[in-house]
């Protein structure tokens, strides 16, 4: 795919908007917090490589006490410095590489470096959204420690050049990632939608803290390069998000997780028919479905999503939580909105 805009563009036209404050008056220490999130409805596959803009709108929900939390201060060793968790982090890795090619998008004009250090508490590459909650801590960090000012649409825009998902780890409870239409992408940003739902759970169920496989990147460009099934996908997310919506309304908790599942399911049947086929289940992933799945024939009304990796995500009421829990002791239980 040819692609026009360079994501430093974008990051010019929105610095252009910001506050602008001279070096020696910004902040020694820049702080941001930003929560996980788990799409209900998927984001999977580019309209823009470059831009990570995506095929279709999405749709997720927050974990508010899963994230990450990054704090940058000057480097006057003119190096950028990693730490995750405590522990410094081979300047040559992948991860370092990826933050420092994405730093470099801000300072084409002025050479400075940083010490960065991220606490997270959800495990970082297996399909937990790491990357989303990554990104989003980082840019609010920079927009502190620089005193930019800039409103959460476009920290969301600079967000989504890190990490699609990033865009909509901005917020708490329910966000809308708009797919947009430019070809600059300024109209593809998250958006909170401000709706309660208190006895919402998420349960997350560990299944695997290994590494994928294969990076959401490269799966998704592989789907969308050889699924046979990829061209039906667009008109699956419409409809979901058009049901999505009602459910929302409507507080229909059946509607919500049924919905979730199955678009769930079919973004890993896209997957599944690529070449070669990419498969981020493991057995126990398969073993727990089919718990869930008898768990709703007895009556249980509890629901999955899957990510680029191997755990699952649960979705039920409050009611529920005690058969849930005898099932799957091991669930993480997240109250999204308390
Ligand atoms: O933003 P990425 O590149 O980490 O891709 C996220 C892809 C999924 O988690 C599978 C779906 C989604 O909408 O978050």
């Amino acid at each position: 795919m040819e692609c026009k805009v360079k994501k430093a563009d974008i990051v010019h036209q929105i610095l252009r908007g910001a506050h602008a404050v001279p070096a020696g008056d910004r902040q020694a220490q820049g702080m941001g917090y930003a929560p996980t999130n788990i799409a209900l409805c998927k984001y999977w596959g580019k309209r823009d490589n470059e831009l990570n803009l995506p095929v279709t709108s999405s749709l997720s929900i927050a974990l508010p006490d899963k994230g990450a939390m990054t704090t940058l201060s000057w480097n006057e060793r003119a190096e950028d410095v990693v730490v995750l968790n405590g522990t410094q982090v081979a300047p040559d890795s992948a991860f370092v590489t990826r933050l420092i090619h994405y730093l470099d998008l801000f300072r084409s004009d002025e050479k400075w470096y940083l010490n960065i250090d991220i606490k997270m508490n959800i495990p970082v590459a297996a399909g937990l959204a790491s990357s989303a909650c990554g990104f989003a801590s980082l840019i609010c960090a920079l927009n502190d420690l620089m005193k930019w000012h800039l409103p959460h649409r476009e920290l969301s825009i600079l967000a989504r050049m890190g990490s699609g998902s990033a865009a909509r780890s901005l917020w708490n409870g329910f966000v809308f990632w708009h797919e947009g239409m430019r070809e600059d992408g300024m109209d593809s940003f998250g958006e909170p939608l401000n709706i309660e739902w208190p006895a919402l759970r998420i349960g997350i169920l560990p299944i695997s803290e290994q590494q994928k496989p294969i990076s959401s990147r490269d799966a998704m460009l592989r789907t969308v390069n050889s699924s046979s099934l990829y061209s039906s996908w667009p008109r699956k997310v419409s409809q979901d998000l058009s049901i999505f919506k009602q459910a929302l309304k409507a507080r229909n908790f059946s509607l919500l997780g049924g919905t979730a599942e199955s678009n769930a399911l079919a973004m890993h049947a896209t997957m599944l028919s690529s070449w070669p086929p990419i498969c981020y289940f493991m057995p126990e992933t398969l073993k727990a479905m089919k718990q869930i799945w008898q768990l709703r024939n007895e009556g249980c009304e509890v629901y999955f999503t899957e990510d680029a990796g191997p755990n699952l995500k649960l979705l039920f009421l409050d009611t529920q939580l005690d058969k849930i829990k005898n099932v799957f002791p091991e669930m993480d239980v997240i109250l999204p909105f308390e």
